[in-house]
């Protein structure tokens, strides 16, 4: 059971060593861009690692992890949400990629309403999200329960990993709210992936196609019901 949750960041992490670039030709972007995929590794296997602390604790749980062969073959991703307390954010691999599950606190959302006048897309009109989500009036939760939230943790500019910063304020100034802050050239992003006016980046943090299993299991890589089938993926991953 421990082997499982390795996989994913070992497979990551010999991708980004293929993919660095020689240091003396690396541009100031290129090293930012490193510097924030090392943040990445390090916070995939930081998670991955306490994944593995929890299944010895809860044997059923290592069968929720992704196998060498499901993120080779891009398979769904099975995640069991149970343990996720209140403003915590994991981080699973799917298709290579940082997929995140925020469990949303009633603050968190609460603000959410509030803020169309800071936004790009309020209303998600870009193609960032599943045909599976709410709309109308509950379209700001980007979620299809309110409570937790699951992005691909990718900027939309030039695809670094945002940081999450739930605390208002700070150094990003007393117009924060709180979201997730991208590192490398400042974009801002609201507690539901809507990107700030202001930010370089063009478009809202795409939500990938998932659906439930079950009230404590969501299945990342498929919309399942009548879409099971489907294919579908957001204008810019
Ligand atoms: S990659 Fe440029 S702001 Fe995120």
């Amino acid at each position: 059971m421990s082997k499982t949750p390795k996989a994913p960041g070992g497979k990551i992490a010999a991708d980004a060593r293929a993919s660095a670039p020689h240091a003396s030709d690396a541009t100031p972007e290129d090293r930012a861009f490193d510097r924030s995929r090392r943040r990445f590794l390090i916070t995939a296997t930081s998670v991955v690692g306490a994944v593995g602390v929890a299944s010895a604790a809860a044997p059923f749980i290592g069968s929720m992890n992704p196998s060498r062969k499901a993120v080779a073959n891009a398979q769904p991703v099975d995640v069991d949400i149970s343990k996720i307390r209140p403003a915590e954010l994991i981080t699973v691999i799917w298709r290579h990629k940082p997929v995140w599950v925020l469990r949303r606190t009633p603050h968190q959302l609460e603000i959410l309403p509030s803020m169309d006048s800071e936004l790009k897309d309020p209303h998600n009109r870009q193609a960032q999200q599943p045909p599976n989500m709410p709309q109308g009036v509950y379209a700001y939760w980007r979620s299809i329960k309110k409570e937790y939230l699951v992005l691909v943790g990718i900027c939309t500019h030039l695809g670094c990993i945002p940081d999450y910063v739930p605390q208002p304020g700070g150094s990003l100034g007393p117009q924060w709210k709180g979201g997730f802050h991208c590192p490398c050239h400042g974009s801002m992003y609201d507690f539901a992936g809507r990107v700030l006016i202001g930010s370089p980046a063009p478009l809202n943090l795409p939500v990938p196609p998932y659906h439930y299993l079950s009230d404590t299991v969501i299945r990342v890589g498929s919309i399942g019901g009548a879409h099971k089938e489907e294919s579908w993926a957001p204008e810019i991953w």
